[in-house]
Parts: C-alpha cells; structure tokens; sequence
C-alpha cells in the first residue's frame, strides 16, 4: 500500500486513546488537572461503588445508625430509610445517601428508595418509651425497659408487622437475583459509570474506524464504524483500570444482556494492570433486535496476545479483574475471519454486566428479637423471662407481632437472615457471641456487636434462611470466628 492510498489516519484521536487510559501518565496527570477529575472519584470504580447499595432502615436507631457507621467504614455504597432526613443528617453525618419513606405507607417504598440496592438491613422496630415521656438524648430509652414502666408509642401490628411485610416485598420486587453481582448497571447508571468506558479502536495500530460507548435510555450504546483500511477492522470500547481490582473468584463467569445487529461481537476481560497484557476473549452472536443474555464463562476465556492466542498462558485469574472490553473485529482469532461481521456501521446496546454462578448470600437482614415465640407458650415461667415477654400485652402484642413479621420476611422469597438479640446494651462490642436457635435464650448483648454482625452476615452464604437468637459470652473473647460461628445455624425448619 503507498503513501496515496492509505486513509487518513488521525494522530490526534490515538494519542487521546493512549491518554484517556493513562498509558501516558504525564499527559493524564495534566488532564486531570485540566478536567479537575479528582483521583479518589475513580478510587472506588472497581470496589464496592459499582456493587450496589446497601439500605439500612430504622437508621437513626441505635442498633441502624452503628450499622450505616460500620458499612460506611467499610467503603459500602450506603441509603438510609428514614423519616425525618433532617434529623437523620445529625445523627448520621454527611457521608450516607438519605432517604425518606415510611415502612408503614407503602407509597413512600418507591422504586428510587430500591434504585440499585442489593440488600438491605431492616433495624426498624416501633418505639418504646418511659411513660412518663422520652428524654431528649434518649439515654434512659437506651438502657431497655428493664429500668423504666414502658409504653408504646405507634402500634406493633403495623410496624412491626405491616411495616416489616411491606418493606421485604418492595425488595422483593427489586432486588437482583441473588447469586450475581451487577458490575454494570446502564439502565440506571451512576456519574461514575460515564467516565468509566472509552473507546479503543483500530486507530492504535494505523486504522482508521471509530467507536463510542454513551448512554441512552436505559442502556448503554456501543457503536460506529468500523473500516478495513490501512489493515485495520476493528473497533472497542474499553473501562479505564479499576484502581482495586474486582475479585471475582467466587462467580463463574460474567454475564451481559445485550441488544446487536446480528454481527459476532468480543467480551474481553484482562487480570493485568498492563495496557498491553494478555487479554481474555469470548466471541458472542448477537441477533438482529433482540435483547439476549450472554453468559461468558472464565473457563471458556480465550487467552490473546496481539491477536495470537496463547495456547501455554495461565487461565484466566478471576482474582484480579482490571478492565472489560466489548470489540467488533474483522478477525477472530490467528488471522481467522469473523463469519458475522460487515464492515462499515455497527450497534451493539447493553442494559448490563454481571457476575454470575456466585453463592446465594443474605439480601433481606431483619433484626427482630429473643422472646418473640414465648409469649403464649406452654411450660414459660414468665418470673424468669425478660419484661418484653412478661409485658407482651401490656406493650400491645409487640412480639407477637414482631414474630408475624418475621414470618413475613421467611415467606418472601428472598434470601434473608433473621437476627434475635437478647437484651440490647450501649456497652462497648468485642465480646464474645453465642448463637442460639428455638428461642430459648437469655442474656445480653451490645448494638455495636450485633452491627458487626450484620456486616458479616451480608458477606456469609452459610447466614442464608436462618433464624437465630443471639447474646454475649459470659467470657470475653474479642476473637470470632464467624465461619464457625455461621456453620453452627440450621437451615430454617419448623423451629421459628
Ligand atoms: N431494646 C432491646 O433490648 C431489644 C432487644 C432485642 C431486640 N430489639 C429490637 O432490635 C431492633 C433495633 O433496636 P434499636 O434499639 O436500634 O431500636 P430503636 O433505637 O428504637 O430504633 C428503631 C428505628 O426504627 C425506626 N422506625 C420506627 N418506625 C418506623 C417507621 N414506621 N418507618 C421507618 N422507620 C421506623 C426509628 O426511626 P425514628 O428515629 O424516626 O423513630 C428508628 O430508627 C428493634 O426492632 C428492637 O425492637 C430490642
């Protein structure tokens, strides 16, 4: 091929490719500093911001607002339900996204309060107060009704039961299926997620097609023009590295939902930091119109270098997810043909990427509490019980009704853990636990280790569909081990 006859290549466009995925760090560090893209927007790219959110409600409670605490702490994505957002903003602090709704009115569990949530963590329950009134900070409220005569304020039946019953089937109704992880969700996409993709096309190598990725109502769009010239073909969109790189060991394999023209696309993911890495390649067909979810399976992962397979490369290391690629090519693999590719115009819509084949962890934790079968059971002592058993009726049924919703939580479908603490304190956590289940316990335990559980329980398959009572060792032990601590539950059978 002469001089003559070569297209136009653009110097421009490739130095800007080069510079978008910061293989030219000087020239990104001036862009940064020109575009005043501050560096921590992108720190949490790969983590947690794009795993979805956690919704905590009865968060200005004081078992919720040490939960918001502790998954803030733990770079959590965190909305809290709350009903005066004002208040809510004192006691919670300026770091969590707030959200005001009503477990009670149904109206107010809108599909916003669930936008992008991926559990959620219930610490709700209806106030109890000194009948005398509640004092400003609360203080007497927090030691439980052991130290004053307690009365209800609103009506157990609707909030700890309706309440409850509505709130687990707005989740119902959204959360995403439990054993994925939405990586991508471009129907409703973050700020973030904008920055997150450029295009890399032939350009890098003397071609001459084009391509981008933007949004458009409820998918993202990946499309342009790919041309052969100057032996080119091919044309891709690529997310910059994520700065802590996804883990994904315990997923099979990711999965697209996606919307083509009928042409044979590339999902390509790369374990390497490099620009220039091996990159790990799936061919997908697309159909022409037709939305259809593509499952890209690790072990089906194509090792390439520069367009040579690599049959001796490692598999691919799912520990160590840096960066996704989707690319229309005129090749396949080893300078073999693409058999559904047409050169000139192409678009390839996607709604979402996902992991999937993971473990089925908890997405409804409901905090209810120890007692809640014994009001009215055969062989109770009530001299012996806690006064929230003992005064089950004066208190207006309050753990009657908390164990109906309960039932409401179990008959949801939706994976959950049901967590019923003894006597809540203020104290310090760190203690040692001890699990129970057939609600025959009693004892006491702080708010801040029943935080910390929940934070484990999110994270634990083995905490699926389990109801259990839990309280503080009598000795200290400051050391848990959860695994074997969750390996001791049985799955839910008769005993509630
Ligand atoms: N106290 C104990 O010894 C004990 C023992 C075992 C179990 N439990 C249970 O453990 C759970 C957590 O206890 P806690 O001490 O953290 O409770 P808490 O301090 O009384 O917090 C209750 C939370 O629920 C919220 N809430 C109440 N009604 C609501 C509604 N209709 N819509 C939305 N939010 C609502 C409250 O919001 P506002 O701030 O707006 O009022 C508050 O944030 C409760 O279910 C409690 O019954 C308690």
């Amino acid at each position: 091929m002469t001089h003559q006859n070569r297209s136009q290549w653009d110097a421009g466009r490739f130095l800007e490719t080069l510079t978008y995925f910061e293989v030219i760090p000087f020239l990104s560090c001036l862009k940064r500093l020109f575009t005043n893209r501050a560096k921590n927007k992108t720190e949490t790219q790969g983590g947690s911001q794009i795993m979805g959110v956690i919704l905590v409600a009865g968060a200005t409670g004081g078992v919720g607002k040490r939960v918001v605490r502790r998954l803030i702490e733990h770079d959590y994505q965190v909305r809290a339900l709350v009903r005066d957002a004002e208040r809510a903003r004192e006691i919670l602090g300026e770091k969590v996204e707030l959200f005001e709704a009503d477990i009670t009115l149904p109206d107010t569990l809108t599909p916003q309060l669930m936008n992008n949530v991926v559990a959620v963590v219930c610490c709700t329950g209806v106030r109890v107060q000194p009948v005398e009134g509640d004092t400003p900070d609360r203080a007497k409220y927090y030691q439980g009704i052991k130290f004053y005569m307690p009365e209800v304020v609103d009506s157990p039946e609707i909030v700890d039961y309706q309440g409850i019953k509505n709130l687990v089937q707005a989740a119902a109704r959204s959360l995403p299926q439990a054993a994925s992880t939405v990586l991508f969700d471009f129907k409703h996409p973050t700020d973030q997620l904008k920055e997150t993709w450029g295009a890399v096309d032939d350009v890098v190598m003397g071609g001459v097609s084009e391509s981008s990725m933007r949004l458009i109502e409820q998918a993202a769009l990946f499309s342009g023009n790919v041309s052969t010239a100057n032996s080119g073909g091919f044309a891709s969109v690529r997310t910059r590295n994520f700065d802590s790189p996804l883990n994904l060991t315990e997923y099979e394999g990711i999965e697209l939902r996606v919307k083509g023209d009928g042409q044979r696309y590339k999902f390509i993911l790369r374990s390497e930091a490099k620009w220039d890495g091996i990159s790990y390649c799936y061919s997908f067909d697309t159909e022409k119109d037709q939305w259809i979810d593509v499952r890209v399976p690790f072990e089906a992962l194509i090792p390439v270098f520069r367009a040579k397979t690599l049959p001796d490369a490692p598999a691919f290391d799912s520990s160590h997810v840096y960066a996704l690629q989707l690319m229309l090519s005129k090749f396949e693999y080893d300078g073999g043909l693409n058999p559904n590719f047409a050169p000139g115009a192409f678009a390839l819509q996607v709604e979402s990427i996902k992991a999937y084949g993971g473990a089925t962890k908890p997405q409804f934790i409901m905090i209810s509490s120890a007692g809640v079968t014994r009001p009215g059971r055969p062989g109770i002592n009530l001299e012996e019980e806690p006064p929230a058993v003992r005064m089950n009726n004066q208190l207006g049924g309050i753990l009657t009704w908390k164990l109906r919703g309960e039932d409401a939580v179990r008959e949801s479908g939706v994976p959950y853990t049901i967590i019923r603490p003894c006597a809540l304190t203020e104290e310090p956590g760190g203690k040692g636990l001890v699990f129970e289940q057939g609600d025959n316990i009693r004892g006491k335990v702080s708010r801040e280790d029943i935080a910390e559980l929940c934070l484990q329980v999110l994270e634990q398959p083995k905490a699926c569909n389990v109801t259990f009572e839990v309280k503080e060792a009598d000795s200290f032990n400051s050391f848990h081990n959860w695994d074997s601590l969750f390996s001791s539950l049985k799955l839910e059978s008769g005993d509630k």
